[in-house]
């Protein structure tokens, strides 16, 4: 029998991908090469399953003979390991970013021989289609908290944005930018202390309670599906912390980021103009150790963040605490800078790499903006965070409009600073 490969990434099984795999099982023994969560987030969104699932599907299809994981979008890797003599693919990537795939596919295959078979695409089902409809239905929380560590996993970096609003939540979910025919997304929401307390009127030194800033996730949850990293502050005493951990775990936020800070805490980017301390490595780790021991599932993660930079307590003890607190069970590390260049967090990266350690690395560029992901990714970052920029880009909106409805004695002049009434009751779905 002829060896068949198909290469998919079948997260939502539909006739489309059924109606491949029977014409390829005519031609013989089918190889399907399923597509890795990280071949998949190279170019789009995360799969909603995950590669086990995926797997466990196909391999159950008639006709599947065998299933291999494809962990490159290009297929020739699989190709020259496997020697197929037939390829079967849909005959939807004749034009567009996938050509180039294709034309590779042919290429290769002629070493051998195999040739490329392509069956004719099946019209009125798609996965983007189906995509859209599993965003409408929603989530579950546990399938929300599980997939930041999917992401950290799949990603070289993970891309995060604050979130204060649903409508802000919104915003994250549905933004894409297409770049070389490749979605460019926001991953996950953070939940900011700094831009949460700013809305409420209130100083960022922990002055809301955790209900009323779980209450707010709730409510973004409500219409959104991507993950949530929390900003919880210092975290309280240790025997709070733990409650607040399984508050968090309960609604289906996936990472909390605390902050080696003692006493009254003000924001970090305040730094040493004001009163701020720092905690004993001590103290901090029981902390740690106290929310580790506290939370319910294992994919929940606690991140350990380091004031060293903020408060001018040098490098050297920063890598010192990050070892300590990896030690006591941290699940990832926060470096943080106020600085304008990403020098100090680059030098803190280079040491921090020397200390053998796996667990994935925090910045967040809020002064040192000029940064690119880029070079993020290439000093070993893995998740970068986005601050409080929805709420810093909305507020002098909204105040320019009210002082120009002031001067001017009337609307007319905010026309064009103002999305349309039409367009805002349509901005919804099912206001009318
Ligand atoms: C926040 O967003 O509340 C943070 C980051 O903790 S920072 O404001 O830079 O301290
Ligand atoms: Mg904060």
């Amino acid at each position: 029998m002829s060896k068949v490969y198909v290469g998919m990434s079948a997260d939502l099984i539909h006739p489309g991908h059924i109606n491949i795999l029977k014409e390829a099982a005519e031609l013989g023994d089918v190889m399907v090469g399923i597509l890795t969560d990280e071949a998949i987030a190279s170019y789009k969104r995360l799969p909603f399953l995950s590669y086990e699932q995926r797997k466990s599907v196909v391999e159950n299809i008639k006709g599947v003979v065998e299933v291999v994981p494809q962990t490159t979008l290009d297929y020739r890797p699989n190709l020259r390991k496997y020697r197929p003599s037939i390829v079967v693919h849909g005959d939807d990537w004749k034009t567009g970013i996938q050509s180039e795939t294709r034309q590779q596919v042919i290429d290769t295959l002629s070493e051998w021989q195999g040739k490329l078979v392509e069956i004719e695409y099946t019209k009125g089902i798609s996965s983007s289609q189906l995509n859209r409809q599993i965003k409408e239905i929603g989530t579950t929380p546990d399938i929300r908290l599980k997939r930041l560590r999917r992401l950290i996993t799949a990603k070289k970096l993970v891309r995060v944005l604050e979130a204060h609003s649903p409508l802000t939540g919104l915003i994250i979910e549905n933004t894409s930018v297409e770049k070389n025919g490749v979605a460019h997304e926001f991953d996950a929401m953070w939940s900011s202390s700094l831009t949460d307390s700013t809305l409420k009127g209130k100083p960022d030194i922990e002055a809301l309670d955790v209900s009323a800033r779980v209450q707010n996730i709730n409510d973004i949850f409500e219409v959104t599906t991507k993950p949530l990293i929390y900003d919880a502050d210092t975290g309280g005493i240790p025997e709070h912390f733990a409650f607040t951990v399984r508050s968090l775990e309960r609604v289906g936020v996936s990472a909390a980021i605390i902050e080696d800070k003692t006493g009254l805490k003000k924001n970090s980017l305040l730094g040493n103009d004001v009163e701020q301390q720092q905690s004993s490595i001590e103290d901090f780790c029981e902390k740690i150790q106290v929310g580790k021991n506290a939370q319910i599932t294992s994919d929940f993660m606690i991140i350990a963040r380091i004031e060293s930079l903020i408060l001018e307590a040098g490098i050297e003890d920063a890598v010192h605490r990050a070892n300590a607190y990896i030690e006591a069970g941290a699940d990832g590390i926060m470096i943080h800078s106020r600085q304008k260049t990403p020098t100090e967090i680059f030098e803190f990266c280079e040491q921090y790499k020397k200390l053998g350690r796996t667990v994935p690395l925090v910045a967040v560029p809020s002064s040192y903006n000029q940064t690119y992901e880029k070079e993020m990714i290439d000093a070993g970052i893995n998740i970068v965070i986005y601050a409080n920029h929805m709420l810093r880009s909305a507020y002098p909106a909204m105040r320019d409009v009210a002082q120009s409805i002031l001067e001017n004695g009337r609307s007319y002049e905010t026309s064009d600073k103002c999305i349309s009434i039409k367009e805002i009751l349509n901005l919804i779905p099912g206001t009318n």
